[in-house]
């Protein structure tokens, strides 16, 4: 054998190694890679809506129909012979309410105030810059922008209002709700104009003609099932914020940081929402209350894995999160009562408002982050 053809072998030798050693590399990538990628909620989501069975596709084609008709029907009634028996509430494979898809969303004129609508409700932090005073965004807690079954969808929402609020003893309209989840849960107090929208605005007309065509051929005057959040009966064992830290670290700490602080991406805008501190909601808000987070949790975290927690679970870890500082209660500072006195007149629910925790009395509140990050889910309105 020649020199040459030694070398040749060797190096052939060689290269199959090399070979082997990428495929084996190649192999452990794909493994990890996969795993990672199986964990992300929209890729799952992404493959099911690949491998949707023939009775979704069926059920969307249905739906699809229903609001046909009711558009139909309605334009016409009052001519002879339409009647409204026939009309058929628009349902998905989910058999919850169906919305119309994106792809529906009107292009005239009335398409704008929606499409502006359903900016907003992504985007606060940009599209309503002044009355936001925290990093959080409408969707943060309506998920899939307020079409979300059990996240308190806007589509169930639209045809209850006005009516009647115990929070502030009067009927509501949309207008009076939106206020609402602009003041406490969007900390509004704290925003560059120190308070919500001023009434009559375009930001509650821009959104109510978002909620208004989510609801397209949903019956008004009606709870529809998956309204709200879920109402968690309190287990035997009532809850437990100790209990909860456990379960906060195993399930929800990866996401949302070891503090609640949520998780910024690298322009400092946030991925993961706060669920504690400056940039979070309010201690007025709903979702301060240890039952209106226990099922929102139940029903919707950890993200991509719904109703995966016990109800026990879902309590304990509710009154964790709820056990820490975050905005004051706006009513407290505006009335000039002292935490007490506020503890007394407006936080007879569950919660720890008031409450001495390691020696520490609770609910005096942080202040917003002056800086106010927005939020990063939606697409900034240019200026009109
Ligand atoms: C921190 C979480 C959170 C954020 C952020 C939030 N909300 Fe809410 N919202 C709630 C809670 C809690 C309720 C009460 C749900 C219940 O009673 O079951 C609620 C209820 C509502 C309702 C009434 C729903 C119904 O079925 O009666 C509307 C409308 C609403 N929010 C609009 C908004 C808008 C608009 C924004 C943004 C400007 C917003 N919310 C931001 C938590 C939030
Ligand atoms: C896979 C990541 C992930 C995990 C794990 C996760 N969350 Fe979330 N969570 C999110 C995202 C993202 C949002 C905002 C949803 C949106 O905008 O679509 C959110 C929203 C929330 C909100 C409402 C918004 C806010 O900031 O207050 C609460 C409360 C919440 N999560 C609590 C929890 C709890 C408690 C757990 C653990 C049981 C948990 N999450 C686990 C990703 C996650």
């Amino acid at each position: 054998m020649s020199d040459d053809k030694v070398q040749d072998k060797e190096t052939g030798r060689g290269r199959s190694v090399y070979r082997w050693l990428y495929a084996g590399l190649l192999a452990i990538l794909l493994i990890l890679g996969g795993t990672v990628l199986g964990r992300m909620d929209t890729v799952a989501r992404l493959l099911g809506v690949a491998q949707q069975p023939g009775a979704a596709r069926l059920a969307d084609e249905k739906a699809a129909k229903a609001r046909e008709t009711f558009q139909e029907t309605t334009a016409n009634l009052g001519a002879d012979g339409v009647a409204l028996a026939g009309l058929s509430i628009p349902t998905g494979a989910d058999g919850y309410f169906a919305p119309p898809l994106e792809s529906e969303m009107p292009s005239k004129q009335d398409g704008e105030s929606i499409r502006r609508g359903r900016e907003i409700f992504l985007n606060p932090g940009a599209n309503a810059t002044d009355y936001v005073g925290n990093s959080l965004a409408c969707a943060n807690c309506h998920l899939d922008a307020g079409r979300r079954a059990n996240a308190a969808p806007m589509w169930a929402a639209a045809g209850l209002y006005p009516k009647y609020r115990g929070k502030n003893d009067q009927i509501n309209t949309m207008e009076d709700r939106i206020n609402g989840c602009f003041t406490y849960s969007m900390n509004a107090p704290q925003s560059p104009s120190g308070g919500p929208p001023p009434a009559g605005d375009q930001i509650y007309k821009d959104l109510e003609s978002y909620f208004h065509w989510l609801a397209t051929g949903a019956p008004n005057r009606t709870k529809l099932p998956g309204q709200g959040f879920p109402s968690l009966d309190e287990p035997a064992d009532g809850y437990d914020r100790t209990r909860g830290q456990a379960v906060f670290a195993q399930r929800c700490a990866l996401c949302h940081g070891e503090n609640g602080e949520g998780r910024q991406d690298i322009n400092g805008r946030y991925a993961f929402p706060p669920l504690w501190g400056p940039d979070s909601y309010n201690w007025g808000a709903g979702m301060h209350r240890v039952n209106t987070a226990a099922g929102f949790i139940y029903a919707n975290m950890p993200l991509g894995q719904p109703f995966s927690l016990t109800v026990q679970e879902a309590w304990d870890v509710a009154a964790y999160i709820n056990s820490h500082e975050r905005p004051p209660d706006p009513r407290q500072p505006a009335q000039g009562l002292s935490v007490t006195e506020a503890d007394a007149q407006f936080h007879q629910h569950k919660g720890y408002y008031g409450d001495t925790l390691d020696g520490t009395v609770v609910g005096v509140g942080v202040g917003a982050d002056p800086s106010g990050t927005p939020s990063a889910t939606g697409i900034v309105v240019p200026e009109q």
